[in-house]
């Protein structure tokens, strides 16, 4: 589904990527828009994006050229594929919450879900801020927290909110703080014996899942299986176990958020584990993977959407050998055993609580 979108007298069409079925789910919010009327007559040059999810930012200010911090392989996707629709002349520039910026004039962020991601992306901002540096940042009323403010306190000496405008408002940053505490924003977990490392907006931080830990509990490798796939990785604790209790396993993780593949870098050994940033295993059809393991995403930022999931599993169909298994963990209201065995020929229960189910699908 598209749709339209005016600016300063130009018609734009957004799309959303990956796409959906789920009429109430769109491409913006009234938050991205407030920022846009707050800048629109601004000459500002330097322009920084954060968070700008399906690309209304990318494309409504493509002519002020500005540069794009991206999180996740399908935000880059939904961006490309907005410029091409609305065939914008103009050269995306994106970087990671990881690079370090050249010179930051104004930054634009729709404020997280992750009030730790938020922090990221302002240390990143400070470091390349001079004393006219701006930030503003958006954000609908239901999913903001005072502690969003005290975040932007830590960096910045002027924290003001604009008056609301159809749900949403405005928090505009200014005067970088001279001193800031020095230290990386990255958490680590201790994990039986080692100490696992995630930067900062990695799913849950400062501990290992429930869920994750269930799945954990009494996961067991066949002498046979050789060739996993660890699906929506995380910071890697799921491979990391399976290469305590399998030495010569060979590994691929796939994760859609880059700061989660980066955290899976620092707890894995490279030689022996591929690292994939994407939003889905095209890439991996028909790799033949003797086991694929899943303790999968259903829900992206504040929305609550299993179509993604839905899509993964029937993925995982073609890169698993004939015989080859896939185990997955959920919640159990989620149910996925109907969906499951609609793709695959044999579904298990392996272990249930009253919270978690783990599916062993062949
Ligand atoms: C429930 S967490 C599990 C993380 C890790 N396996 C663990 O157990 O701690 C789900 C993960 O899915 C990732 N994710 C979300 N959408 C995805 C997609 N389309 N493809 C791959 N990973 C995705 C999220 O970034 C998140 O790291």
């Amino acid at each position: 589904m598209s749709e339209k979108i005016q600016f300063q007298s130009d018609t734009y069409v957004l799309k959303r990527y990956p796409n959906t079925n789920d009429k109430s789910l769109k491409a913006w919010s009234n938050a991205e828009i407030m920022v846009l009327e707050y800048c629109k007559n601004k000459t500002t040059n330097n322009i920084h994006l954060f968070n700008d999810r399906f690309g209304v930012w990318n494309c409504l200010l493509h002519k002020k050229r500005p540069i794009t911090v991206c999180t996740y392989a399908s935000q880059q996707k939904s961006i490309e594929q907005n410029i091409e629709l609305n065939e914008l002349i103009t050269e995306t520039v994106f970087k990671t919450p990881l690079d370090t910026l050249n010179k930051v004039d104004l930054a634009l962020i729709k404020i997280p879900k992750s009030l730790e991601l938020f922090e990221l992306f302002l240390k990143q901002i400070h470091e390349s801020a001079n004393e006219e540096t701006e930030v503003v940042c958006g954000f609908m009323l239901k999913y903001f927290s005072p502690s969003f403010l005290k975040v932007a306190s830590v960096y910045f000496d002027s924290v003001t909110q604009t008056k609301a405008w159809r749900k949403a408002r405005l928090l505009i940053l200014k005067k970088p703080k001279k001193e800031t505490p020095k230290k990386d924003l990255l958490n680590t977990i201790r994990w039986k014996g080692k100490e696992l490392k995630q930067y900062y907006g990695v799913f849950s931080s400062g501990k290992i899942d429930v869920g994750t830990q269930f799945f954990l509990e009494d996961l067991k490798i066949l002498e046979k299986e050789k060739k996993v796939l660890d699906l929506a990785s995380g910071n890697g604790v799921i491979g990391y176990e399976i290469t305590r209790l399998q030495p010569d396993v060979s590994l691929t993780l796939v994760d859609d958020f880059n700061l989660a593949i980066a955290s899976s870098r620092l707890n894995l050994p490279k030689e022996k584990t591929s690292f994939i940033c994407a939003e889905n295993l095209k890439a991996l059809k028909g790799e033949n993977f003797d086991l694929v393991v899943s303790n999968p995403p259903f829900h992206f930022e504040h929305e609550n959407n299993i179509e993604i999931t839905l899509s993964l599993f029937k993925e995982v169909k073609d890169c698993l050998k004939e015989n080859g298994r896939f185990l997955v963990v959920s919640n159990v209201h989620l149910n996925y055993r109907t969906h499951l065995s609609k793709l695959f020929k044999k579904v298990n229960v392996v272990s249930m609580s009253a919270k978690f189910v783990i599916y062993e699908c062949y």
